[in-house]
């Protein structure tokens, strides 16, 4: 009489214990830990020999069937002798508190080693960037501003700091990095790449070694994961999930180099793409999977598969017992079933006993999975490591994630010199729907799968970052939509760009531009005559060529994460720019898929992104609307090239000030001034330093020049002295109180 399974177990279970109870009556608690696969002085391989022969083809099952966290109790994992389990994105403890978490995990854990064997379980994760799920986690940049930044050091550091907080947690398994290789930017999880060259998401593989250590039993590792094997960044049309048809020399050239550079540092899993290779679902694909990824490139760890992702082998919901035998034979080692965990288990027993899937099979994925297992140490510290649990969000943490922010800043222009902005500013005006929220600044994979827009979690927004960069005399005035923004502000800073998203939902089919919001508050602050300067946050590049000539900076900050501040460092010069394209910057939408090496004429190429101009001319204070104080004068519409606003209605006593101007070390010798003028009456321009009556440098005399916007240049030798960092004022004089001229910039020499 075939008993019901669990019945079976139970009594399989009672029998196991009495096994392991005469040991233990005869010879005492020695010869429990006798057992060699408990004994932490023999070398692993001998532990997993010693532990599989023990295991019934129900516990090899168990160890290959990862479950998600909501869909098991503590009963099932003894009963199932599931092997592992994982959070999707979101799926959090209530309250969603690292304590909370670590409590859930040995609570689970300790279902797991109350199996007959004692197997304890590993607990995946994506911990993107940071670990993201948490409330109250470092939420690191995406993988794309990390590309930007080309800091494989950082990313180590970052690796580690990510791997402290999971550790904390009692997660022992991060999947995590994305080493996919973006070819067509309409991707959903063009964020997730490094980049879009093979070489760029290669040299990030540090992350691995940042999360693993030096081996995985190190205090405070975590199993890291690289994914999506192979070619997820490269499908047709950059569809999520899709199909790459690409040559096998190209796939090779352009996807595989990761992989191969992640075998080398002995990453401990990696996950199968959902995408298909010519048409044929990675998911099934024995060749890429057994011979070229654990064959050729030699690697040992376990390969698992993606959420649900075996359904998609036949094209029809659901899997089969023949999707199952497909992906287990195609080689690989664990699925991750979230729910339907127990159909799994019992159409892959079935599949072995009917000869469908070889009992080989099931014991190389065993093999993987135990070495892992011991490893970890996990045999020896089940349980979480709550030294770690305090470095959750630390301030430690956060300052890495500070350094990698400014670090992943791309400035592609820069009129005028006009940033970095003086944090003495008289008046800044922040708008923009991304610039004081930390949900949209932070993206995807932020405690919520998709991530949402709002006070997500404690961090500071990019706003935040400007206030707190500021002079204390400095007015920063906020508005979304940019209301209330007139002339008199030194210059605006629109941060605007995508709300968050994560893949298939984030794919771009379509349009790639601004959305209607970020285009009117631009337009409005246009309209103000004020400089502008775009902070773009965003998961990839966006169509912004027609937008662009009206701007006067722009900087890529991709998704920084919590520490909004880094944007703030670059925007006022605490950090010089280093940040490089790590993507083409199309001049359309219709260019994609665009590359570097292809032809196509981009708007920023792969690799672009200024410094602020070390040999710039700290007299260069150019574009008077730039200034910082002024009386008596007005902006006006000038026509002069490269001109925005002119200075004009100048008249006896008008002046315009600047604050920070850096004289250096030696005073300069002349001054062109940049002037236009049909006035009927002559006068002068006076420079004076530190106020309006302050000491004198030079005088510019002012006459007619034909026009109003007809511009000329007037050179006038410096009759006084000035080094350092001084305030600057222009000062009008004579003229019996006439309109004297305008004024676009001026330039001392030495
Ligand atoms: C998702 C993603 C994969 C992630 C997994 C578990 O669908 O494709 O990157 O690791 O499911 O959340």
């Amino acid at each position: 009489m075939q008993l019901p399974r669990v019945a079976q177990w139970r009594g399989r279970l009672v029998a196991a214990s009495l096994l392991l109870l005469i040991p233990v009556l005869t010879n005492g608690p020695a010869a429990a830990a006798a057992l060699p696969y408990k004994d932490p002085s023999q070398p692993v391989s001998v532990r997993v020999e010693d532990l599989l022969s023990r295991m019934s083809l129900d516990e090899k099952i168990g160890q290959m069937t990862q479950a998600e966290r909501k869909s098991v109790t503590n009963s099932d994992i003894t009963d199932y002798r599931l092997g592992s389990l994982l959070s999707g994105g979101g799926s959090a403890p209530a309250p969603n508190t690292a304590t909370a978490w670590a409590d859930m995990y040995d609570s689970f854990q300790g279902a797991a080693l109350a199996t007959p064997l004692n197997i304890p379980l590993m607990y995946g994760i994506d911990a993107v960037h940071g670990h993201n799920n948490v409330y109250g986690a470092t939420i690191f940049p995406h993988n794309i501003g990390l590309g930007a930044a080309r800091d494989p050091g950082l990313v180590q550091r970052i690796g580690r700091a990510t791997a402290e907080e999971v550790s904390g947690t009692g997660i022992d398994w991060d999947f995590a990095p994305c080493l996919c290789v973006v070819r067509n930017d309409r991707w959903g999880r063009t964020y997730e790449s490094y980049g879009e060259t093979p070489d760029i998401a290669s040299s990030m593989a540090t992350e691995i070694t940042g999360l693993q250590g030096s081996k995985l039993s190190d205090s405070g590792s975590v199993m890291a994961t690289a994914k999506h094997y192979i070619g997820d960044g490269g499908t047709t049309g950059g569809v999520d999930e899709g199909n790459t048809e690409l040559s096998e020399a190209d796939l090779r050239a352009i996807h595989l180099p990761p992989f191969r550079e992640a075998v080398a540092r002995h990453v401990g899993s990696v996950m199968v793409s959902y995408s298909s290779w010519n048409g044929l679902k990675m998911h099934a694909n024995r060749y890429l999977i057994t011979d070229v990824l654990k064959g050729e490139l030699g690697f040992s760890g376990v390969v698992v598969s993606d959420w649900n992702a075996i359904d998609q082998i036949d094209g029809q919901v659901g899997f089969t017992a023949a999707e199952v035998s497909t992906s287990i034979n195609a080689g690989l080692d664990m699925i991750m079933v979230p729910d339907a965990w127990k159909s799994f288990i019992s159409m892959l027993k079935s599949e072995v006993q009917l000869g469908h899937v070889p009992m080989s099979r099931i014991d190389d994925a065993n093999r993987r999975i135990l070495t892992k297992k011991f490893e970890l140490g996990l045999f020896e510290r089940p349980y979480t490591d709550r030294s770690y649990t305090g470095t959750v969000g630390s301030a430690a943490h956060r300052l890495i994630a500070r350094e990698a922010v400014k670090k992943s800043q791309v400035l592609l222009k820069n009129k005028w010199g006009i940033l970095p902005l003086p944090k003495t500013a008289s008046k800044i005006f922040v708008a923009g729907k991304n610039a004081d929220d930390i949900g949209n600044q932070s993206g995807g994979w932020t405690i919520d799968w998709q991530g949402q827009s709002g006070n997500t979690t404690p961090g500071t927004t990019i706003l935040q970052g400007i206030r707190s960069t500021v002079s204390s005399s400095t007015t920063v005035t906020y508005n979304r939509y940019g209301t209330g923004i007139d002339g008199s502000y030194k210059a605006a800073v629109a941060v605007v760009g995508e709300t968050p998203y994560a893949e298939f939902k984030g794919d771009r089919p379509g349009s790639m531009s601004l959305d209607a919001e970020d285009l009117s508050t631009l337009a409005t602050l246009k309209a103000a005559g004020v400089p502008v300067i775009v902070v773009t946050v965003s998961g990839r590049p966006l169509d912004i060529a027609s937008e662009l000539p009206s701007w006067d900076a722009l900087v890529a900050a991709w998704l920084p994460g919590t520490e909004g501040a880094g944007v703030a460092d670059v925007l006022f010069g605490d950090y010089n720019p280093t940040g490089k394209l790590p993507v083409t910057w199309m001049q359309s939408a219709s260019q994609q898929p665009i590359n570097t090496g292809d032809g196509k004429t981009p708007l920023f190429p792969y690799g672009a992104g200024d410094s602020f101009p070390s040999t710039q001319n700290p007299y260069d204070v150019i574009g008077a609307a730039y200034y910082d104080d002024q009386s008596g004068t007005g902006l006006e519409h000038c026509t002069d090239s490269g001109c925005g606003q002119d200075v004009g209605w100048i008249a006896a006593n008008d002046y315009i000030g600047y604050y920070d101007v850096d004289f250096g070390t030696t005073s300069p010798t002349s001054v062109v001034t940049r002037i236009a003028s049909n006035s009927s009456v002559s006068g002068s321009l006076q420079y004076h330093l530190d106020s309006p009556t302050g000491p004198l440098l030079a005088t510019v005399s002012l006459s007619n020049t034909g026009g109003w916007q007809s511009w000329t240049s007037r050179t006038a030798s410096v009759t006084g002295s000035a080094t350092g960092v001084h305030k600057l004022y222009v000062v009008a004089s004579g003229g019996g109180g006439a309109d004297l001229a305008n004024l676009n910039w001026f330039q001392f020499n030495h």
